[in-house]
């Protein structure tokens, strides 16, 4: 979608993965679904290095309404667990320098059972951005899939009038996934700033796997269409949850990055140990996530007899003085075994194409290790641990600019 948006992949948190639709504030006040769960997500994001790492939008999802709408049939937030109401949420979420997204559904029902925006798509979309929201989620419940091509633009057009600036995500495409026909990737591409693919991640790395497994398998329909302003969404970070491993954790935060995936994290950032909240605020993966092309990464190579996957993403090209593009690659390589030992994985550096006869330098994004500048055909020697990955970006000799001698007088 046009509208100047989520030029690179949104990041930000999201409650669903880890919170659901825990309305139980009397037994359980802290995990439920309220104002101040929300506004503790938001100042731990503010305070401690998530903002400044580039996270961004807190965003609602389902089960933040009053099961009615109120006698106007304006939408209004559950009175007991959002007291304060939404726009005071967003007015302390913009306090802190975040942005606030809320979610609704296309249908005319939540998935939850909270009232859908069906027959309410202007009025609802007034109140989003009377409200001042930022991020509007918008879920496919209770909907013939086969009124979404209608729907989904018609609620654009009414954001779009109210003259707020709202990222549009759509679910549209993850409740057609059983269909045979193509996805409308035009459409998609025109109307909305992100889309999830496909089945809602859970968590366990037969989730995540499976996700990134689906995403490797429809690569050539699914790269085409993402790019600044539109994005595909493999749905949340895990990471700081219970259902992945530490070299997991760090697995799904390198393959999101290949992905141009959005980084919405579901955690609870107040109870996050160190390790992973480093994987989190890891500035060199976010920073191939966030690269400004937005080229979508692919899955190179699968052996199945090694277990070994290999992933790349082009990002930064340099021109060079005889007018070539030149880029540098973010490289990951996958362990699928379960033999227990870090895999050796010794290839020349050719087949991961990174082909540039005068050769890369090759760093480490998880350890920071350098290798050094290596020629295509010389070997990097790698460990990978079992489920876990190495990250390594690759970046051509012809994209280092030296400071020349004028640059020097300067200093
Ligand atoms: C289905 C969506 O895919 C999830 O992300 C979440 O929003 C739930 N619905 C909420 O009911």
């Amino acid at each position: 979608l046009d509208n100047g948006l989520a030029l690179t992949p949104p990041m930000g948190w999201l409650a669903w993965e880890r919170f659901r639709c825990n309305v139980d504030c009397k037994n359980d006040p802290q995990n439920c679904i309220s104002e101040s769960l929300f506004m503790e997500m938001a100042e731990r994001m503010a305070t401690q290095g998530y903002k400044e790492a580039g996270y961004e939008y807190v965003i609602l999802d389902d089960c933040w309404m009053n099961k009615s709408r109120d006698e106007k049939g304006k939408l209004t937030a559950d009175p007991e667990r959002f007291p304060s109401g939404i726009k005071f949420l967003a007015k302390y979420v913009h306090s802190l320098g975040l942005k606030l997204g809320i979610y609704e559904d296309i249908g005319t029902l939540t998935c939850g059972g909270y009232p859908g925006i069906e027959g309410h798509e202007e009025e609802d979309m007034k109140t989003f951005a009377e409200w001042d929201i930022d991020y509007v989620k918008l879920d496919g419940c209770y909907m013939d899939a086969a009124e979404f091509g209608t729907a989904y633009p018609r609620v654009g057009q009414f954001m779009n009038k109210t003259g707020r600036s709202m990222v549009y995500s759509c679910s549209w495409p993850a409740y057609l996934i059983d269909s045979n026909e193509t996805l409308p990737w035009k459409d998609l591409i025109q109307y909305c700033n992100l889309w999830r693919n496909y089945d809602d991640i859970q968590d366990s790395y037969d989730s995540f796997t499976n996700i990134a497994a689906w995403f490797a398998k429809k690569q050539d329909e699914l790269i085409p269409v993402a790019g600044p302003g539109h994005w595909n969404d493999p749905d949340m970070l895990l990471v700081g949850n219970f259902g992945l491993s530490f070299e997991q954790q760090k697995a799904q935060m390198a393959i999101w990055a290949i992905l141009a995936a959005p980084l919405i994290m579901s955690n609870d950032l107040r109870d996050i140990g160190h390790p992973y909240r480093r994987i989190l605020l890891n500035r060199e993966v976010i920073a191939i996530n966030q690269d400004v092309l937005g080229i979508q990464g692919r899955q190179t190579a699968s052996s199945r007899a090694k277990g070994i996957e290999i992933w790349t993403r082009p990002v930064t090209p340099t021109t060079t003085a005889n007018g070539a593009t030149v880029y540098s690659y973010a490289v990951v390589i996958w362990n699928k075994r379960d033999d227990g030992t870090p895999y050796p994985y010794a290839q020349p550096i050719s087949s991961y194409g990174l082909t540039e006869k005068k050769g890369y330098f090759i760093r480490n994004l998880y350890t920071g290790q350098d290798y050094g500048l290596l020629q295509p055909n010389d070997v990097l020697p790698l460990k990978v641990v079992p489920s876990g990955v190495v990250m390594f970006k690759a970046t051509p000799v012809v994209a280092i600019k030296t400071r020349s001698v004028q640059e020097d007088a300067q200093w």
